[in-house]
């Protein structure tokens, strides 16, 4: 694409402002989450307060005064997130919504969610999808493993995961390197509403703006990249509205490279600190679909789901009244002892009759889940192809996985060859 014609992004108001050190403290670095939510099950699977206070201890600023609880369990979670009609996205309309604007998906409800997702759905087609493996998403992963592939050693995390799914995003959009930086910072500033509003809010005027020029550029200049694909999306004769598309974007590097670099962290996680697991995908990538469902079901990057409850309902014999939130918590119900046999253990021969839920269920189910897994794929085909005998570097600190949204750990050393 032409370069020239990128939009200009401006900077935050408060310039000084640094998202990534406010992001671990808004996250925490609890160590033992697991634990806590486990002890939490076991006096019920409805609980009164929202995750964010139970870990936080404090109040979420953009649900202050609004009555929430908890799901935990699997059965209970499923059933809150397959009926939109009890429990709706008004939720994130609170929360996100304030940065994120209010026409993405995640904020819609019946009727223009169904309409509007049927649209995204065609753009994201399977077909689609595994093209965008060998344009997109294998040269990124190349250029990566490339700069270390020599060396014997690495952090994959601080070298890899990191960077991969950003850059895949970033290809799509069209982005140059001046661009690149500022949009992650002013992305990840928008998703800290608890505890930076001002800043939040802020970030997501200013990615809107960009991404509105961006996007009307596209409709009158097509080019081949995502944005494009989007914005002259048809079905039916209907197409996307440009706020749509813009909110789609605006919501991507955290929904789509969030979430993917966390997951793609914890998988080699999960592998590294089982190594003869690791040893059997390596000598049979058949197994990394199997992998890759273990690991979102045993790490599950999306921790939670807020939902509003629209009429008073009793669910676990705890009354939810009509206008309060329900935080539906995937992390939990992944790791529900009544549905997965030791649940806490990272076991990719587990048996599969339940399916864990990291990407949601029910009209929300993630859009681009199809491309996580394609991306997570490639990511560990080429690791586990171009670095022989991988393994975690004993001389390092054994990495952690820590906080109770958004998990992942802070490094993983490792060393091949
Ligand atoms: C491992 C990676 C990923 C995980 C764990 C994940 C997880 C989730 C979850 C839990 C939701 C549901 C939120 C809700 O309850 O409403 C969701 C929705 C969504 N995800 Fe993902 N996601 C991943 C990757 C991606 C990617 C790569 C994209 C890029 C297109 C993407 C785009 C979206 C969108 C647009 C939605 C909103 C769907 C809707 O509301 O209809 N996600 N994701």
């Amino acid at each position: 694409m032409n370069v020239a014609v990128l939009p200009k992004l401006s900077d935050l108001n408060d310039t000084s402002f640094n998202p990534f050190v406010a992001e671990t403290l808004e996250y925490g670095e609890f160590t033992d989450t697991y634990e806590r939510l486990r002890a939490l099950r076991r006096t019920g699977d409805v609980q009164k307060g929202s995750i964010y206070s139970f870990f936080m201890n404090k109040e979420n600023e953009a649900l202050r005064g609004v009555t929430t609880h908890m799901v935990l369990g699997y059965d209970l979670a499923a059933m809150v997130l397959t009926d939109p009609v009890t429990y709706t996205n008004e939720a994130f309309r609170r929360t996100l919504g304030q940065s994120f604007g209010e026409m993405s998906l995640t904020m819609l409800d019946a009727p223009e969610h169904t309409r509007y997702r049927r649209i995204f759905q065609k753009a994201f087609l399977p077909q689609v999808v595994s093209a965008w493996g060998e344009s997109v998403v294998a040269p990124v992963v190349d250029e990566l493993v490339s700069k270390f592939e020599k060396r014997g050693s690495a952090d994959l995390l601080q070298e890899f995961t990191r960077f991969y799914p950003f850059q895949v995003i970033y290809k799509q959009l069209g982005l140059d390197e001046e661009a690149r930086k500022l949009f992650q910072k002013i992305a990840v500033t928008q998703t800290l509403y608890r505890s930076n509003l001002e800043n939040a809010i802020d970030a997501g005027r200013k990615l809107g703006d960009f991404l509105r020029q961006l996007v009307e550029q596209r409709i009158e200049r097509p080019t081949d990249d995502l944005v494009t694909h989007l914005a002259h999306a048809e079905v039916e004769g209907e197409r996307l509205p440009v706020e749509v598309v813009v909110c789609f974007f605006r919501q991507l590097l955290n929904a789509g490279g969030d979430t993917t670099y966390r997951g793609t962290s914890n998988i080699l996680m999960g592998l590294l600190i089982n190594p003869e697991q690791l040893d059997r995908v390596r000598t049979d990538p058949s197994l990394i679909p199997q992998t890759i469902d273990e690991g979102l079901r045993w790490e599950s990057p999306a921790m939670t789901s807020p939902r509003t409850v629209t009429r008073d309902v009793e669910l676990a014999g705890v009354a939810l009244p009509a206008g309060s939130v329900v935080d539906v918590v995937l992390g939990s119900a992944n790791r529900d002892e009544q549905k997965f046999a030791d649940p806490d253990r990272f076991d990719i021969f587990r048996d599969r009759k339940v399916r864990a839920f990291p990407f949601a269920t029910g009209p929300h189910v993630c859009l681009g889940q199809h491309l996580a897994k394609v991306e997570i794929t490639r990511a560990l085909v080429a690791l586990l192809e171009r670095l022989p005998n991988l393994r975690l570097d004993p001389d390092q600190p054994k990495p952690v996985i820590t906080g109770f949204h958004l998990r992942k750990p802070k490094s993983l050393p490792v060393l091949f060859g």
